[in-house]
């Protein structure tokens, strides 16, 4: 099964500093460097390190060439990717001494989607495909229709969570990615267990993937509930972590691997990556990461 990531790619300006900066205050930093990164470019570099087949849509300005050539380099197909003028996307991030962010985002290229864009990508897929989809870049609530009449399989990641994602017609989504934050700005309930009850009220439909950070994650649906620990690791940079998970997670439901096993690669990337600087950068292979959970 083909995997096609209409996504967002960024280029990250990441900012190391000893605490988040606070508002009215100015800090210093101990360290700049530029990754390769967006929600979208990182699930789609995760499809692939982790064996998948994946199509990457979606647009870069001048200066995203080489986020086109990490993508092609790690096996993703890049046929529907588009140059536009103008900056690519842009996410400003700080990391503080415990590895967590802040990320305020630019969005560049990844605002210059258009309906045509939108269907003319679309065309190439069908519903033994599957249609992967994270909340930063335009015309969301666009493909969610047009590849729902196409009966294509849409996984979401409702991330970054705002009026677009809630814009969108939910009932048409199989696959829910997302944290507590993300659950319970959809369904209005705080407990995970409360949400995801709430999640299968509201979307029948769908099997629901709940992150959990520290406390690992729950997979609900098809009458199944999975409780996959998270591996504890030291974290550097937890930027990224989440979509290494969706990757992973995709990859192996693409495969025909049994959730247990989905949830478990999942877990086992997502924890190598927190390990690593960069969100892109810091994406393990596949062999990286059955090797680690041998060792587990
Ligand atoms: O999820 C991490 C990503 O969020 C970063 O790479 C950054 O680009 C922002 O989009």
């Amino acid at each position: 099964m083909a995997i096609l990531n209409f996504g967002s790619l960024n280029i990250d300006c990441v900012c190391a500093v000893e605490h988040i900066v606070q508002p009215g205050q100015t800090i210093d930093s101990t360290s700049f460097t530029r990754f390769p990164g967006g929600k979208g470019m990182n699930q789609s570099l995760a499809l692939a390190r982790a064996g998948g087949t994946v199509y990457h849509a979606g647009m870069i300005g001048s200066d995203g060439e080489f986020l086109r050539a990490l993508l092609l380099e790690s096996g993703a197909d890049c046929t529907w990717l588009k140059t536009v003028p103008g900056s690519s996307g842009t996410a400003f991030i700080q990391v503080d001494q415990k590895g967590q962010n802040s990320i305020v985002l630019v969005g560049g290229a990844n605002r210059a989607n258009t309906p045509e864009y939108c269907d003319q990508v679309l065309s190439g897929f069908g519903n033994q495909d599957m249609l992967l989809l994270q909340n930063e870049i335009n015309q969301l609530p666009y493909l969610v229709d047009r590849a729902y009449e196409k009966s294509i399989p849409i996984a979401l990641n409702p991330s970054p969570m705002n009026e677009a994602v809630l814009a969108c017609d939910l009932s048409k989504i199989f696959l829910f990615i997302m944290n507590e934050d993300e659950g319970c700005r959809i369904t209005g309930e705080t407990q995970p267990e409360r949400i995801l009850e709430r999640m299968h009220t509201l979307y029948p439909q769908a099997q629901v993937v709940l992150t959990l950070g520290s406390q690992g994650s729950v997979y609900s649906g098809n009458g199944q509930r999975i409780h996959q620990k998270a591996y504890p690791v030291t974290a550097v940079d937890t930027t990224g972590a989440g979509d290494t998970f969706t990757g992973y997670l995709l990859a192996g439901m693409a495969r025909g691997d049994s959730m247990e096993q989905c949830m478990k690669e999942a877990a086992m990337a997502s924890a190598i990556a927190v390990t690593r600087q960069g969100a892109a950068s810091s994406i393990p292979t596949r062999a990286e990461v059955l090797a680690a959970l041998q060792e587990a």
